[in-house]
């Protein structure tokens, strides 16, 4: 998927919202079940955070393509309050390995994040997120942390 792609060919989508209703694992499972077929047709990868009714998704891949999945998303009734966080080119996918991980994160977790301990123990949830610390958040991922924790 990434052997002939060359720099300004990707971007990335982030953002956040809020479940219209609290997914249950089994809803959770099924969403990204579908998420990932779809995606891997698509050349898609990335990743999704749920945590306390609050999506934080990660969508890489071509313009013309994360583009309409984007649009296709946000119409989703199952979540509303969608906030764009970063959309910009990248040089490289960081999430290469899934058509969309899930990263079992909890917040505890989240708050020994250096920069966001305060953000997140004072339980605020991820579409308070503003750029600067959704990009903190990103750069967790991107180094590592937590990387045994995403499941496909
Ligand atoms: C938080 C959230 C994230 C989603 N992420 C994706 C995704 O990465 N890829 C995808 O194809 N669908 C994703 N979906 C589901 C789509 O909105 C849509 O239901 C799905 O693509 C099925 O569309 P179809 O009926 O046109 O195949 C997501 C939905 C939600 C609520």
């Amino acid at each position: 998927m990434t052997s002939d792609e060359s720099v300004g060919d990707l971007v990335h989508y982030i953002y956040a919202s809020a479940a219209t209703e609290e997914f249950t694992p089994e809803e959770l499972d099924e969403l990204l079940s579908v998420a990932r077929w779809n995606n891997e047709e698509l050349g898609v990868t990335g990743m999704l955070l749920y945590e306390k009714g609050s999506f934080f998704q990660i969508l890489e891949g071509r313009p013309e393509v994360v583009g309409p999945l984007y649009e296709k998303i946000s119409a989703d009734k199952r979540h509303s309050k969608l906030i764009k966080l970063i959309f910009e080119p990248i040089e490289a996918r960081s999430f290469a390995n899934w058509s969309m991980g899930r990263a079992a994160v909890s917040t505890k977790q989240l708050s020994e994040i250096e920069g966001l301990n305060d953000f997140f123990q004072s339980g605020r949830c991820f579409t308070e997120l503003d750029d600067g610390r959704a990009k903190k958040l990103l750069q967790s991922f991107k180094e590592g942390r937590w990387r045994a924790a995403i499941g496909e």
